[in-house]
């Protein structure tokens, strides 16, 4: 059986313990920019948590009704200024407008054309105040990994809690046409002979079309980084964080 890798929220928690470089950048972004805050595809509250502990109002946008249930728990301790909401960051209608609204951790790749991301530009913008930053951090996507032979290949290694140790590998197959990756995950568990089946896509956008999207929905680049110290992007870059306005 493939499962759907947003379906266990707990799961997901234990894979990615590992990602922790982003935590203070967008806990520092929240500082400077303001709150309120909006997150799109805000998962299992793994970055609401450092913007709820500084003080900001936090509102999530999450499709997986696992992982928004499972955030509303973590987040519970925050009270008013939690709030997780399950919907589709394509198409949002909230009445409220936000001061700082960011996607991070490569999010923005499961907008699977470029239609869904332009729609995703304008719900944006019609949810960002005036003098209001909206933040996208993700990576470059590499032709390197792209055009790979298609074979297993490491990709991490964690500790499931009541679990024992989980070794993942991947394949990925990568459509040209579509600039659709089609990744699939293994996760072989110690003691377990046959792995668990993940699969999900990521539709890869390079820099000059997310400045061709951006700018056709409206948005103004201010600013564009390599990494967490804000070095300016370049040919060497493996990461894309834009910093935009109205
Ligand atoms: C890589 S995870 C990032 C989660 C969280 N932001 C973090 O940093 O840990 C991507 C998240 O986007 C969610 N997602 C994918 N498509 C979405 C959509 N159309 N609308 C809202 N959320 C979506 C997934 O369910 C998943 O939780």
């Amino acid at each position: 059986m493939i499962k759907d890798i947003y379906s266990d929220p707990r799961l997901y928690d234990a894979a990615n313990t590992w990602k922790t470089n982003d935590i203070e950048f967008i806990a520092n972004a929240a500082d400077e920019f303001g709150g309120p805050v909006l997150e799109l595809g805000a998962g299992t509250g793994r970055l609401a948590l450092p913007i709820l502990k500084q003080g900001h109002a936090y509102t999530g946008i999450e499709s997986s009704p696992a992982f928004v249930k499972y955030a509303k728990n973590k987040l519970a301790q925050f009270g008013e200024n939690a709030t997780m909401l399950e919907g589709d960051m394509r198409s949002f209608e909230l009445d409220q407008k936000f001061q700082f609204i960011f996607i991070g951790f490569n999010s923005i790749f499961h907008l699977m054309n470029e239609r869904d991301v332009l729609s995703f530009f304008q719900s944006v913008k019609k949810h960002l105040t005036n003098d209001g930053t909206f933040l996208i951090d993700t990576f470059i996507p590499d032709p390197l990994f792209l055009y790979r032979d298609k074979q297993r290949y490491y990709v991490m290694e964690f500790d499931m809690p009541g679990r024992d140790h989980c070794i993942v590998s991947e394949i990925n197959e990568y459509d040209n046409e579509t600039q659709i990756n089609h990744i699939q995950w293994y996760f072989n568990y110690e003691g377990k002979d046959e792995p668990e089946l993940f699969s999900f896509d990521m539709h890869m956008i390079f820099p000059d079309t997310m400045d061709r999207l951006l700018t056709d929905a409206g948005l103004v680049i201010r600013g564009k980084y390599s990494d967490y110290e804000k070095t300016p992007l370049s040919s060497e870059s493996q990461l894309q964080i834009y910093v935009c306005g109205k």
